[in-house]
């Protein structure tokens, strides 16, 4: 059974059926699904939630969908790392990575908005799927609709990483690259979703497919052990993650699933593409688009449509933004390999770049607990690292071709002090 009622206005509350709809005929606001979370209460707790599959789909009941998964079954529930290393060298204790790097199948937080977009374009009867993309979600609409035998058609700007372009490619979409920036792309997308009738999961599906990054926030609860983070900093792009984690946060505080501290919300962005985090800093409600100029391409979006929605729960949550230049996204990458052992995109060394500022100017206190979203995986983006790394010494395979090189490395032994001759 489905506690979904219909979709609402977000801005003026009209009511619709449930359909492939985005927008208030009304007003032009977006709109949301709505749920009976009265009927909820009781019925979805933490031992109901607990017992379903390791996966997204363990919140089914706060998804819109009606009958049983159709995309996604191992999806979601991704690791949250205590990162202790990292915490040491920032001076915080309580410091947490979500990683969605290693989500499956496609290693990013795409995964769930799919599974959930997916599981309803089929529900509603449609065979042909598609997407604007500035990759992850390319990547992520090809191989589960590939899983699901769905058709694809897929649009990204023709300027994305080789990696996420081969990685959408495999699955047999139809890939098509638009001559101009994300925005451009999701512009035709709109009128191709009229025009050929096709579900196009961030547009005529958007009401569905957003609410499956709600998940992200979900776990991050869950697995804290019912408990929210005081701060959690979320990279914004088109604007979907960070209001859906905080929806996500205070469906669970009004089921009474986990209590109210008052978890604060930041929001990162990349210098050369920061309209909402500008807006954050200046104290407005709205946003000046710009033209994305940023390596961190996967979150490049001037005119990001739910834009206003981030900027006001970071508001209502008394946080704050920071954005960061490409040198400070790199070098954020490097830093959270070499700690942690994880290999986050642009999209994450954005993220951390940001938390280690606002760690470091005090906007976020040290001694609380943090949590960083790490939304993507650095695999499909290894050209952003190019020229950064050490050179790769070739030597013949000789040990003393390898002593030659070796001189600042110390023997295992001389370290230990326990070599016997
Ligand atoms: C890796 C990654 N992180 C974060 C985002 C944030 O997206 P949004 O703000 O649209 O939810 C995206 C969007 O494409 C992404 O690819
Ligand atoms: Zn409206």
């Amino acid at each position: 059974m489905s506690f979904v009622r219909g979709l609402a206005c977000k801005e003026c509350g009209t009511a619709y059926p449930v359909t492939a709809r985005m927008i208030c005929d009304e007003c032009f606001g977006p709109v949301e699904v709505a749920y009976d979370y009265a009927a909820m209460r009781g019925k979805v707790t933490r031992a109901s939630i607990e017992s379903g599959p390791r996966s997204l789909w363990r919140y089914k009941d706060l998804l819109p969908i009606e009958g049983e998964p159709k995309a996604g079954p191992r999806s979601g529930f991704t690791p949250l790392v205590r990162a202790e290393r990292l915490g040491r060298e920032l001076g915080v204790p309580e410091l947490y990575l979500k990683d969605d790097s290693a989500n499956y199948p496609t290693a990013s937080y795409k995964d769930r908005v799919v599974a959930v977009a997916i599981t309803r374009a089929i529900e509603f009867g449609f065979d042909t799927v598609g997407c604007a993309s500035t990759g992850n979600l390319a990547h992520a609409v090809a191989a589960h609709s590939a899983a699901a035998g769905l058709r694809a058609v897929i649009f990204i700007p023709h300027d994305l990483e080789t990696g996420k372009v081969t990685a959408t490619l495999v699955f047999g979409p139809r890939l098509v690259k638009i001559r101009g920036n994300y925005d451009d792309v999701n512009r035709l997308c709109t009128q191709i979703a009229d025009e050929y009738g096709w579900a196009i999961v961030n547009v005529n599906l958007r009401p569905y497919y957003t609410e499956g990054a709600k998940t992200h926030g979900f776990e991050i609860a869950e697995q804290l052990g019912w408990r929210l983070p005081k701060h959690t900093v979320i990279p914004v792009a088109g604007g979907t993650i960070l209001p859906k984690v905080w929806k996500a946060y205070r469906e669970l505080i009004d089921l009474g699933l986990v209590s109210d501290d008052g978890p604060r919300i930041h929001a990162s962005q990349a210098a050369g593409c920061d309209p909402v985090a500008r807006a954050i800093l200046s104290g407005a409600t709205t946003f000046q688009p710009q033209k994305p100029r940023t390596i961190a391409k996967s979150i490049a979006i001037g005119n990001p449509a739910d834009g206003p929605y981030a900027i006001r729960v970071v508001r209502d949550s008394g946080g704050s933004a920071a954005s960061a230049s490409d040198e400070e996204i790199l070098a954020a990458i490097e830093r959270l390999a070499r700690t942690e052992g994880i290999f986050t995109e642009p999209a994450g060394g954005t993220t951390l770049a940001c938390a280690i500022k606002l760690i470091e100017s005090g906007v976020i206190p040290r001694d609380e607990p943090i949590c960083v979203s790490i939304t993507g995986n650095g695999l499909k983006t290894i050209e952003a690292q190019e020229g950064r790394l050490p050179e790769v010494p070739v030597i013949e395979a000789k040990l003393e071709a390898f002593a030659a090189i070796a001189q600042d490395m110390p023997r295992a032994a001389e370290r230990a002090g326990t070599r016997q001759d």
